[in-house]
């Protein structure tokens, strides 16, 4: 999707995307680092929030043949884009649903935990902390948690259900990105 479509979808529907432009490839190649995701082991990654992809594209290349990802998007827009790019990988689920469903997605899909979890939900401006309980709920012990975020001023919820956080800023990136890291124990 090019700049300007993002940038109204932004605009318009500021409340759930969060922000006016996409990620930077910088933001997406740390998001998808390999000491986040084991990629060689990894057969259920979720992603959270998938806006028009840019995370979404370097996820599919680093993940294994036979690993699925459900990626969730709620934006009528966004969701479109992703089918006319992704859907023609047999990988993928593109699910325009609530995120808060995470649990019930992954089940149905055949499995009891998720290897990892990246989120780009922008919770600073989502009072709820349903998804992120439910993603620490469905995320196998040891799997990280990776969310998105302009600042550190949701960190201490993830502190609080995790009971950790580390951060991974990114300055390429408008604006520049506070990575949040999670470990489920
Ligand atoms: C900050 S944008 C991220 C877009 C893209 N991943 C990127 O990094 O450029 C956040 C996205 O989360 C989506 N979103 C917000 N609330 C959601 C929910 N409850 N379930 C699924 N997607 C949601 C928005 O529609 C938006 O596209």
């Amino acid at each position: 999707m090019n700049a300007i479509k993002f940038f109204i979808q932004g605009i318009k529907h500021f409340k759930e995307v969060g922000t006016i432009s996409r990620s930077s490839k910088f933001v997406s190649n740390t998001m998808t680092k390999d000491k986040y995701v084991d990629y060689k082991t990894a057969r259920c990654i979720v992603e959270l929030g998938a806006g028009d992809g840019p995370i979404t594209e370097v996820l599919l290349k680093k993940m294994h043949p036979d690993a699925k990802l459900l990626c969730f998007e709620i934006n009528d827009e966004f969701h479109e884009h992703l089918e006319a790019q992704f859907s023609h990988d047999p990988r993928i689920t593109i699910i325009k649903d609530d995120a808060a469903k995470v649990g019930e997605y992954i089940k149905a899909a055949g499995f009891k935990e998720a290897d990892a979890v990246l989120s780009e939900i922008p919770f600073v401006i989502i009072p709820s902390d349903e998804i992120i309980e439910q993603s620490h709920k469905y995320l196998k012990k040891g799997g990280y948690y990776v969310q998105l975020h302009y600042s550190t001023v949701a960190r201490k919820r993830y502190e609080r259900i995790f009971g950790n956080s580390e951060i991974d800023f990114v300055t390429l990136n408008v604006p520049p990105a506070f990575i949040h890291v999670c470990q489920k124990k």
